[in-house]
């Protein structure tokens, strides 16, 4: 295939993959397309994984992606001192009401906060944290960087051009897509509501050819709810230069996902993926379960700002995951889940994608006289 982005980037065909497991990373990007891999760790631990990625890569491009939100709790002072309980008391006793429900008694002693304390600890959010993790980047050969919420900060942008490496960012509205163009970048992914992970309000089909328009002839990336090739096909036909998928990965053979969260995934229909600000603080799409539910009954309190937010659900998933109710167990997953039928690999997806496109292109053109 060719496409602009294609030529960007020197690939064969323009699926990107975006992925918190190398292998899936190093999957895509063999298979002639573009992996992208979710960049939030310690610095030591990035080393180690682009290290691994760059030995098994074969020499191919792969990006890195970065959360970044605009506005977040501060957390310096929750490190400080003896570790405290961080949660005010109606949140915690909104906890220890969903998790007894399930026979998951309270954790012993000051277990919830030293599980607290070592959570925010490892959290990357913040602007000098970014500077670290990007000096270890900058010592691979990554050909991409994204900003997977709020724009890229200038250094970021100014750094990676020198480097001739390309930014982009992720966008949920025209006026999104519009913003980080200004802020320097060399893409957008137009990232439709139907995506898991966290997510704006507006679908694919209308968010792409608007963020195309307002961002022309910046090269646009379509995201959420494609998985297979009439979706790419069809996100092809809405202006993008090729596509950016999140979901369609989690329960392959290369994602290191907790085995029971592939198998509900599999289960699961698309309307088992749902928008809740009760995974992190901010809209993400997820699939539910009874912590996210719990969340939609009048008793439940305000949700807290990320990261406070998010750290309950750490708790909860880690309290899940000792007792093994599967009712906590979720992750972020978009609508696409409700065509996983089966695991297979990432190598498989690719192609099965490929074919698909291929037909779908097919028939199309055999629809104009
Ligand atoms: C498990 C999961 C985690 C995600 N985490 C991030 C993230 O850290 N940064 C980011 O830019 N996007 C993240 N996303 C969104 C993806 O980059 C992508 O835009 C989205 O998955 C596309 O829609 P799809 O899920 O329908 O394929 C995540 C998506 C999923 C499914």
């Amino acid at each position: 295939m060719r496409t602009r982005i294609c030529e960007m980037f020197g690939i064969e065909v323009p699926i990107f993959a975006f992925s918190h497991c190398r292998d899936v990373v190093v999957e895509v990007s063999r298979a002639g397309g573009f992996g992208v891999l979710g960049g939030g760790v310690e610095p030591e631990q990035l080393e180690i994984e682009l290290a691994w990625i760059d030995a098994h890569a074969g020499g191919r491009p792969y990006g890195i992606d970065f959360l970044m939100p605009g506005r977040s709790a501060p957390v310096e002072d929750a490190l400080k001192g003896e570790p405290r309980d961080l949660l005010p008391p109606a949140h915690r006793a909104f906890l220890e009401k969903v998790m007894a429900a399930s026979g998951v008694p309270p954790l012993p002693g000051d277990e919830a906060a030293r599980f607290q304390r070592e959570a925010l600890g490892r959290l990357k959010i913040r602007p000098d944290q970014h500077r670290e993790l990007l000096d270890v980047t900058f010592r691979h050969p990554v050909k991409l960087v994204v900003s997977a919420l709020g724009k890229p900060p200038p250094d970021l942008v100014e750094r990676a051009h020198a480097l001739g490496i390309k930014v982009g960012a992720l966008v949920g509205s025209p006026e999104h897509a519009r913003r980080q163009r200004d802020a320097g970048v060399d893409l957008v992914i137009a990232q439709g509501a139907e995506a898991g992970g966290h997510t704006g309000h507006i679908s694919t089909m209308v968010l792409t050819p608007q963020v195309v328009d307002a961002v022309a002839p910046l090269p646009v990336l379509a995201a959420g709810g494609i998985g297979n090739g009439r979706q790419m096909a069809a996100a092809l036909a809405l202006g993008a230069e090729g596509v950016w998928c999140g979901s369609i990965w989690l329960a392959t053979a290369q994602s290191e996902l907790d085995p029971a969260i592939k198998r509900k995934i599999v289960a699961a229909s698309s309307s088992d993926a749902r928008i809740t600000k009760a995974w992190s603080g901010k809209n993400n799409r997820v699939l539910a379960s009874r912590w996210t539910e719990a969340w939609t009954k009048p008793d439940a309190p305000e949700v807290l700002q990320m990261p406070m937010q998010g750290l309950m659900t750490k708790e909860v998933m880690h309290r899940a995951g000792r007792a093994r109710p599967e009712d906590f167990l979720s992750h972020p997953a978009g609508q696409v889940i409700g065509q996983i039928r089966s695991e297979t690999s990432v190598r498989q997806t690719v192609m099965d994608m490929l074919t698909e496109f291929a037909d779908a292109v097919e028939r199309l053109d055999g629809l104009v006289k």
